[in-house]
């Protein structure tokens, strides 16, 4: 009984920790040329959400807003650069692509990114937990999170590249905005049930990660993500899906394409594996065909059959 008390209470400190680390709409850290600068305003009115934004909101696609959240400047049918957007954003993509601040798994440096440093090509990566803020925040919130009006400005006058977030209001149609919206409301992969995350240190010094077997990798750095796919889930049914969907491109042994060798990804990159297997790789003939709309047993069960290094080799 003592036991138990204790541990509740351990676990109500545990969670009012986990609380305070939220960081929510704070500036994010300096970009490489050193500019901190001011960031725009965030969704926090929460007061009403008009007929016009529900409908909106009802229109829009998850599985487009997941495109986007990678390349959010490309036709979401066939993955060519839009005419519309400057150049400035295709030549530095990852100063305006999402993924690029808060991560794959939208947990930004405090997830997969937590060792990615920026560089003169790449920003920092943002602090914020995007998985928490669109479970605490209405459609409207998010959606003015998201647009991000009076941001870092993308005009012919300012071109500058740092880790503020953009002004999308000058880089997406609403329509675009409101997929994201919708991908983050309710479209974002649960990578919680894939894999376990353990990292120590802090962004961007990280120096272990812990996968989900408890093996400590050292010396972790990006594309050698320490998370081994698959614990649970049925290998048998995860090889029949990838056979019936994804054998005809990548081979039965997912080494068709050489240097992307499916099983190496999913055990080394999942969260960017996941993310392209359920919401396509715009400019590649994966997205027209691979819009399978995969679920989450699915998903797991894919990640259990590409965890076996015998089926999937590197
Ligand atoms: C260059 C880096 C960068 C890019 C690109 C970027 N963001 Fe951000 N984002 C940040 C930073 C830094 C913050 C926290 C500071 C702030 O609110 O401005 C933030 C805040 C947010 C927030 C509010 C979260 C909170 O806790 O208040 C949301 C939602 C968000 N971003 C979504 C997106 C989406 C969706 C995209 C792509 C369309 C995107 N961001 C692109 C850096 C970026
Ligand atoms: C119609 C052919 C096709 C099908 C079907 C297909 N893929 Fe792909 N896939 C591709 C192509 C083409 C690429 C890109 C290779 C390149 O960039 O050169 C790719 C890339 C990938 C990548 C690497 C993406 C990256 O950038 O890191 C992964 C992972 C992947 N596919 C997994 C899958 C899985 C899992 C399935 C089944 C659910 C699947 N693919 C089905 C054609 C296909």
């Amino acid at each position: 009984m003592k036991k138990l008390k204790l541990l509740s209470i351990l676990m109500v400190i545990g969670m009012m920790f986990l609380i305070s680390c939220t960081k929510e709409g704070e500036v994010g850290p300096a970009g490489a040329d050193g500019i901190a600068g001011t960031n725009g305003t965030n969704g926090t009115n929460g007061v009403a959400i008009s007929a016009a934004d529900q409908a909106a909101y009802d229109a829009a696609s998850a599985l487009r807003g997941g495109l986007y959240y990678n390349k959010f400047y490309v036709d979401a049918t066939t993955g060519a650069n839009l005419a519309t957007v400057d150049p400035i954003v295709t030549s530095n993509a990852d100063f305006f692509r999402c993924k690029s601040c808060h991560g794959w798994d939208l947990l930004g440096s405090n997830g997969q990114y937590i060792s990615r440093g920026p560089t003169a090509t790449r920003p920092n990566i943002a602090p914020n937990n995007l998985n928490v803020y669109a479970a605490t925040h209405d459609i409207k919130q998010i959606f003015d999170a998201v647009k991000h009006s009076g941001g870092r400005q993308k005009t012919s006058t300012d071109k500058s590249l740092n880790s503020n977030m953009p002004d999308y209001s000058l880089l997406m149609t609403d329509a675009q905005v409101w997929d994201i919206v919708k991908f983050l409301k309710e479209g974002r992969i649960n990578y919680d049930k894939m894999y376990e995350l353990k990292t120590t240190g802090t962004y961007p010094s990280s120096t272990s990660v812990t996968d989900m077997y408890g093996n400590t990798l050292t010396g972790y750095v990006l594309n050698n993500v320490g998370n081994v796919a698959g614990t649970t889930g049925d290998a048998v049914a995860g090889k029949a899906y990838y056979d019936a969907k994804c054998a005809v491109c990548h081979g039965t042994d997912g080494k068709d394409l050489a240097s992307f060798p499916v099983g190496l990804l999913g055990r080394t990159k999942n969260a960017e594996m996941l993310h392209i297997v359920k919401y396509g790789l715009p400019g590649k003939s994966m997205w027209s065909t691979i819009n399978y709309n995969i679920t989450e047993t699915e998903m797991i069960n894919l990640n259990k059959a590409l965890s076996d290094t015998l089926v999937f080799p590197n």
